[in-house]
């Protein structure tokens, strides 16, 4: 058999992402905590709770994990609602707990990646109409300074917004998140809105950091059409994508701001982003519904021959990931694979889905394409938002009971990945057998 590796450039970012919400625990002056508590919104109406118990310290365990398996950076982010718990309130509990976080980490030698807004709004701002309201980027802009400020010894690598479009869509369009609300004019504010938090929040990073690398995370979504010869479904697949994956990044060169048949100038977005963060998991046929005013004349579905996760929210289409890569090298700027991953509680499928979805970063960083880091989703099981707990996303698996973490094989395949800083063919032959011959053939 061929022995061989993929390897990658050196200095590579090896790591796994977080989000506060989602791993902290008691959480509970957020929309999320409000969301929960409402019958029926999350899945079996279970809540977040003590999550992955990191508010009380457990974060050192897993970070202690992620270090010795290899990992040199972390992606986490900070709760704005615990750092500015009503408008005229500093916690510095908070932000000292964050400075404990990002010290801790960089003794264990992870590099740090924080998000600033990774999906929760504090009850204050969600009260006045969350990012609906066109003040809430200038107080969000105020969060953002008082944070950097507090943070930039420890922290030059930063996220402005996670996934606005997933944020709009979830609570604006297809109701899944709070507000839930189903309202197309309303997501074209929030996007709006987003935007300039996210112009503010590069420039006032910039002004406190000289050394700054600011972006924002972009969750770009495979869209193809389901017949390739067939011009409606080609153009509802390049229209879904034009609103879908291009609306913000593309007003952050141009400062044109297009999306739901509207537009408008933010020329403050212009050329506010110093890297490009990209979250990739899976890809959609798309088809054309000549009547489907309510669903934006489209449907889309997963490839009849691709492996489909248990809950079947992923499909493995890891050509998504070279187009994601192809999508994000166009802005000519350095790339972060901010979050991929699957969800999979049995651990079955993840190795394979790890193994082809890395190989297709080295195939886009072989071509010289800027590529410096990749995060996988995630360290260990956590909250998933209106899913609940029926979602395993974990590297680590996670008894809730006991706390206790769960050693997956997924977490030593990974670790040879990092230690090795590239795929070699004993892993392949190891952790995912049944790729081999498609990664090392001969
Ligand atoms: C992304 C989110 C992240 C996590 C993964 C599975 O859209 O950014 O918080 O829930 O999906």
């Amino acid at each position: 058999m061929p022995e061989g590796i993929y390897r990658f450039p050196k200095g590579f970012l090896w790591g796994t992402a977080t989000a506060a919400h989602q791993v902290e625990g008691q959480n509970e002056n957020n929309n999320w905590f409000v969301w929960e508590n409402e019958p029926g919104r999350i899945f079996q109406s279970q809540q977040a709770g003590f999550a992955c118990d990191w508010w009380n310290g457990r974060w050192k365990e897993d970070l202690t994990n992620a270090a010795q398996d290899g990992q040199n950076s972390h992606r986490f982010s900070i709760e704005w609602s615990r750092i500015q718990p009503s408008p005229d309130t500093w916690d510095e509990n908070a932000v000292d707990f964050y400075r404990e976080m990002l010290k801790g980490m960089r003794s264990l030698g992870l590099k740090p990646m924080v998000t600033l807004h990774h999906f929760t709004d504090p009850l204050w701002i969600y009260e006045k109409g969350g990012w609906e309201n066109d003040a809430t980027p200038r107080h969000f802009a105020k969060f953002v300074r008082k944070a950097v400020a507090a943070l930039k010894d420890l922290v030059n690598l930063w996220i402005t917004v996670n996934e606005p479009a997933v944020y709009a869509n979830g609570g604006y369009l297809e109701g899944s998140f709070p507000p839930g609300k189903s309202n197309l004019g309303s997501a074209y504010t929030v996007m709006r809105n987003m935007l300039k938090g996210h112009a503010a929040a590069y420039t006032i990073i910039h002004e406190l950091q000289k050394d700054a690398q600011v972006g924002y995370s972009k969750n770009y979504r495979g869209l193809e059409p389901s017949r390739a010869w067939f011009p409606p479904d080609i153009w509802i697949t390049n229209f879904s994508s034009k609103s879908f994956n291009n609306a913000f990044s593309n007003t952050l060169v141009d400062g044109k701001f297009r999306f739901a048949l509207k537009k408008e100038t933010i020329s403050e977005a212009i050329a506010t982003q110093d890297f490009i963060g990209v979250n990739y998991y899976s890809t959609d046929k798309v088809v054309f519904k000549p009547f489907g005013v309510k669903d934006i004349f489209h449907r889309r579905y997963y490839p009849e021959n691709a492996r489909v996760s248990g809950t079947g929210f992923i499909a493995n289409i890891p050509r998504g990931m070279y187009a994601a890569l192809k999508w994000a090298h166009q802005f000519n700027l350095p790339i972060y694979v901010t979050e991929n991953g699957v969800e999979d509680s049995t651990d079955n499928m993840r190795p394979a889905y790890i193994i082809e979805h890395i190989h297709q970063i080295w195939r886009a960083a072989n071509f010289n394409w800027r590529v410096k880091g990749y995060y996988h989703w995630s360290q260990v099981d956590n909250f998933e938002w209106e899913r609940g707990w029926s979602q395993r996303f974990g590297l680590w698996g996670l008894d809730r009971k006991t706390q206790k973490r769960i050693r997956r094989k997924s977490v030593d395949l990974y670790a040879a990945i990092c230690k090795e800083n590239g795929i070699s063919s004993e892993t392949v032959r190891i952790y995912a057998p049944e790729i081999f011959e498609k990664l090392f053939p001969g």
